[in-house]
């Protein structure tokens, strides 16, 4: 079977990069991709192509190549699902906020709609294909969604997994470490359907990196991939507090366990915490299901990498305060880097929102630098913790777009965000124009003790 049309349902950090991707590859299929946020869409076809929606290197590039020849971006849903013959699910999976499952289970709401949405829609057959990260066993329940119209339409559904980075999306759509296709293996129609999609994948991927497996594999595949990535980060900034006691330097242990090739050397780096809108809820859903199962060790087993994680972020922020003699009560604090990590606009569960809420809670003042983030970005990210009013946020934080003009008068700067531009910085200039003694604490271990401390800096960072 040829695919000739694709649409996919979302046009966020996974959708946009990845079907643009598929359509600059495979000039041969037309890609839709939908949403139903118009401002989204809107973005995705701003002619200045800097101005898409996602923060992300070497994507508008692709996007500038592929757009309005063989990709589309689209508010019209019913009609691009019409003519799809694989309709890709990329739409938002958060934690749920309420009901059973609140704060654990995966919300599994948008899901549902886009698999009704098809169900009323589709005319002829489909192959329906979950991109978005799934609790295991998902596709059971968008299949009986799916084949109860009584229209007589036929679906095939596919689990194939995104894997991803933010900030490397573009290198990692074109070179995967793998590609992970789950389908149903008994059948001749189901084989069919996922040689489908091997074969998208195969106009660039080598066919050995393409793996197929059974739906559920491909499903749980994901959520222990993120897991055990998570835990690793977890593992190396529980070492970080322990080498802060000892005198060791955590880049050092690191560095010596890493080269043992059995553990390796990526996903070592601690840090204030990791971020982004996939760890945490990934693991949390994981929990949950196993909860399900009735498998306490096994859910207590993966909380315990969130709770070392929340662990992190708050004895960063505990530290501010204890080494600024136990107030920074109307003290200026600088945040420079506000996204989860460097490279990107996206600010989902970054650590500086949790460090900062912290500070406010203490009183201090914010001021906010970030290369990539929006003003009411970082105001959304604090209104939505909900901890003091949207008023209260807007006249504790400032947020400027310059690090010179963030740090003046500071009396201590945090740097949360890994960001090249920082270790660029004149920090001579930073340090004369700040308060004395001038605090600095690095939270993710991108400057140098040493020459830090000879402008004069009060040098704190994670693990050393
Ligand atoms: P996102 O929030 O950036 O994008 C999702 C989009 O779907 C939104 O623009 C939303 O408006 C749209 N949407 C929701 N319901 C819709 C509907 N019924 N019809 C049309 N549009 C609808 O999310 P994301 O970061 O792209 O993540 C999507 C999925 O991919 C999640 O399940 C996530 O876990 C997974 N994932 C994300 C990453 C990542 O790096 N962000 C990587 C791998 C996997
Ligand atoms: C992660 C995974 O790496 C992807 O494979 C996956 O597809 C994606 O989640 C997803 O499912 O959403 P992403 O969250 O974009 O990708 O970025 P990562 O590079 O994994 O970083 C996550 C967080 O961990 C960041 O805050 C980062 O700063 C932190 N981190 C990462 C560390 O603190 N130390 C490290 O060594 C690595």
């Amino acid at each position: 079977m040829k695919i000739k049309n694709i649409c996919c349902i979302g046009a966020g950090y996974v959708g946009g990069p990845t079907m643009a991707v598929i359509a600059q590859k495979c000039p041969e299929i037309d890609v839709t991709v939908v949403d139903i946020n118009e401002k989204r869409i809107a973005a995705w076809n701003d002619e200045d192509v800097e101005n898409i929606p996602v923060y992300e290197p070497g994507l508008p590039e692709v996007v500038k190549e592929a757009r309005g020849k063989n990709l589309f971006f689209s508010t019209e849903v019913d009609a691009a699902i019409d003519k799809a013959d694989m309709i890709f699910i990329s739409v938002n999976t958060p934690t749920k906020t309420y009901g059973i499952g609140k704060g654990m289970a995966a919300d599994l709401k948008w899901i549902e709609l886009c698999a009704r949405q098809i169900a009323r829609v589709a005319k002829n057959d489909k192959i329906v294909v979950e991109k978005s990260t799934l609790p295991v066993r998902t596709a059971a329940a968008l299949k009986d969604i799916l084949d109860n119209t009584g229209n007589g339409v036929k679906y095939q559904i596919l689990s194939n997994p995104e894997f991803l980075a933010e900030g490397t999306a573009i290198q990692d759509l074109k070179k995967p470490d793998r590609v992970l296709i789950g389908g149903d293996v008994e059948t001749s129609e189901g084989k069919e359907a996922m040689e489908a999609l091997v074969n998208i994948y195969a106009s660039w991927v080598p066919r050995e990196n393409i793996l197929t497996t059974n739906v559920w594999s491909s499903e749980l595949s994901k959520l222990t991939a993120n897991a055990f990535l998570a835990q690793r980060v977890s593992s190396i900034n529980a070492m970080s507090e322990l080498c802060e006691k000892t005198g060791a330097d955590v880049n050092e242990v690191a560095k010596a366990v890493g080269m043992d090739s059995r553990i390796g050397a990526k996903f070592l780096k601690s840090s204030v915490g990791f971020g982004g809108s996939c760890f945490q809820k990934d693991i949390l859903n994981l929990v949950y299901i196993a909860k399900s199962f009735g498998l306490k060790e096994v859910a207590d087993y993966w909380e315990q990498v969130i709770i070392m994680n929340d662990h992190q972020k708050r004895r960063f922020a505990a530290n501010i305060v204890k080494t600024l003699y136990n107030t920074v009560s109307g003290k200026k604090i600088a945040v420079l880097g506000w996204a989860f990590k460097k490279d990107t606009n996206d600010t989902r569960e970054s650590a500086a929102i949790y460090v900062a809420d912290y500070l406010l809670n203490e009183h201090a003042e914010i001021v906010v630098y970030d290369p990539t983030v929006k003003e009411e970005q970082v105001y959304a990210d604090l209104d939505y913790l909900n901890t003091r009013s949207s008023e209260e946020n807007r006249s504790k934080v400032t947020v400027v777009k310059d690090a010179y003009v963030a740090c003046e008068e500071a009396h201590a700067v945090a740097v949360l965000t890994e960001w090249d531009e920082f270790k660029e910085l004149d920090w001579q200039t930073v340090y004369r124009n700040m308060l004395k003694p001038a605090f600095l604490f690095d939270g993710r271990r991108l400057l140098d003790r040493k020459t830090k401390e000879e402008v004069g800096f009060e040098y704190y960072a994670i693990g050393n």
